[in-house]
């Protein structure tokens, strides 16, 4: 596909970093280091901890900022006993858009399966919110010629039961493991094949007008060095971005990819 007309999204994962001071600080800095022209043309979004949302809600929607709330998880189920989670539904009043499902560090550190992360996806549907769902392989799987296999089995799964509509709405993060914090990052190559076969998955799943609108993200370890290259690509509509969206001139500039297309000073 040469040209879509998918606007991209760039999400800051801020996983478990700064307090609601410091988050409170970051989302200032962000507003002055991104331009409206800016967010003409990308979608931004938000993840930090839960006990920063309620002040990040606050100033985005008292200063009018163009920042999408996100959220990094939340629990399947409506309420219960579930101690120390989160409903989508607590989410969704916080007016939060986007919440991240079944990111590697949930699946490898909490446990979380394939049908937990559909689970999650019906109900965060269900509650208005749209999924950023997670897939990606490990650097063994990779080695072993396993990592198509994997991500199809991973998407297939987040899909199960969810409508051709939905799917178009969603975001779907191809993240391999192996890049996720390490400086490694996938070649352009090889994410721009990986988020092909993610966008040929969902074609055989949910038809052609769900997989040409479904948003695809590369993430693991984009740096504004990187991601001229990475989301120049034709199926990749955005970044999930970890660690470099903890300092607002990395991640705007990230956002601003289009202007730094040899930018090497990071
Ligand atoms: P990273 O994290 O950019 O620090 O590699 C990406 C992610 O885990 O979403």
């Amino acid at each position: 596909m040469a040209t879509n007309n998918r606007t991209p999204l760039i999400s800051g994962n801020w996983k478990m970093h700064l307090n609601h001071f410091e988050a409170l600080k970051l989302v200032q800095e962000l507003s002055y280091a991104v331009s409206t022209d800016d967010v003409e043309v990308v979608d931004i979004s938000l993840h930090p901890p839960f006990t920063d949302i309620r002040t990040v809600q606050t100033v985005l929607e008292s200063d009018r900022l163009p920042f999408h709330l996100g959220a990094q998880h939340c629990h399947f189920e409506a309420k219960g006993a579930f101690t120390g989670e989160v409903a989508p539904s607590m989410l969704a009043k916080l007016n939060v858009s986007y919440v991240i499902v079944g990111h590697s560090e949930r699946r490898e550190v909490f446990g979380e399966t394939d049908e937990m992360v559909n689970a999650k996806v019906k109900a965060i549907l269900a509650n208005e919110m749209i999924p950023i769902v997670c897939c990606g392989e490990t650097l063994e799987e990779r080695e072993a010629g396993e990592a198509d296999d994997k991500v199809r089995t991973q998407v297939t799964a987040a899909l199960k039961g969810v409508s051709p509509e939905q799917v178009g709405a969603l975001v779907i993060a191809y993240e391999p493991i192996w890049a996720i914090g390490t400086g490694k990052t996938a070649s352009a190559e090889d994410a721009q094949a990986m988020c092909a076969t993610v966008r040929a998955v969902v074609q055989e799943i949910s038809g052609n007008d769900a997989a040409s609108q479904v948003r695809i993200q590369y993430g693991g370890s984009v740096k504004p060095v990187n991601a001229n290259e990475l989301l120049t690509q034709p199926d990749i509509d955005g970044a999930l971005v970890g660690g470099a969206s903890l300092e607002a001139d990395s991640f705007a500039r990230i956002v601003q990819y289009r202007l730094h297309e040899n930018d090497s000073t990071s």
